[in-house]
């Protein structure tokens, strides 16, 4: 049970380390739009949706914790995680998916399984409702598509 009154209009969406650096780092993986242009985007497709969007970043697996748990206590209505590199490492960030009955949606720019092998590991897979990747900042806004639906 939430601890605050439910937000069910609520999405979260929860951004992990070097995302900051969108834009700047490796423009041929990641696109050229940075974190801020892809929040504006998300904000005017939110607000179309009559949703909420609370976006964040840290470089810190503790940050992301926390938020996630935080998703849980507000009781929204879905969590949309690009984890970035800790996506491959972090049980941490899986336990806490786990711990929350908030849906979370796995999202990555890139499609991390035609890349290093190192990436085709994915605990936050493991513990996520679905995984939306491959399709560049386009990935964030099919991923807010499909936590709108699950409102029906
Ligand atoms: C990423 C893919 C990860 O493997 C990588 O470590 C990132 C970005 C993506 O959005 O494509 O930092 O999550």
């Amino acid at each position: 049970m939430p601890d605050q009154p439910p937000e069910p209009c609520l999405v979260m969406v929860l951004n992990g380390p070097n995302l900051n650096l969108l834009g700047l780092r490796e423009p041929h993986i990641y696109g050229h739009m940075t974190l801020d242009d892809i929040a504006a985007s998300l904000e005017e497709q939110a607000q179309r949706l009559g949703i909420e969007v609370d976006i964040r970043q840290s470089n810190h697996e503790g940050h992301l914790v926390d938020w996630l748990q935080e998703a849980g206590a507000r009781g929204a209505l879905a969590v949309l995680l690009n984890a970035g590199a800790l996506t491959h490492t972090s049980i941490a960030i899986h336990d806490a998916i786990k711990g929350i009955t908030v849906p979370v949606i796995e999202v990555h720019l890139s499609n991390p399984h035609a890349r290093e092998e190192f990436r085709h590991v994915s605990f936050v897979a493991r513990a996520a409702k679905g995984s939306i990747s491959g399709f560049g900042a386009q990935s964030y806004a099919l991923a807010l598509d499909a936590a709108a639906a699950l409102r029906q």
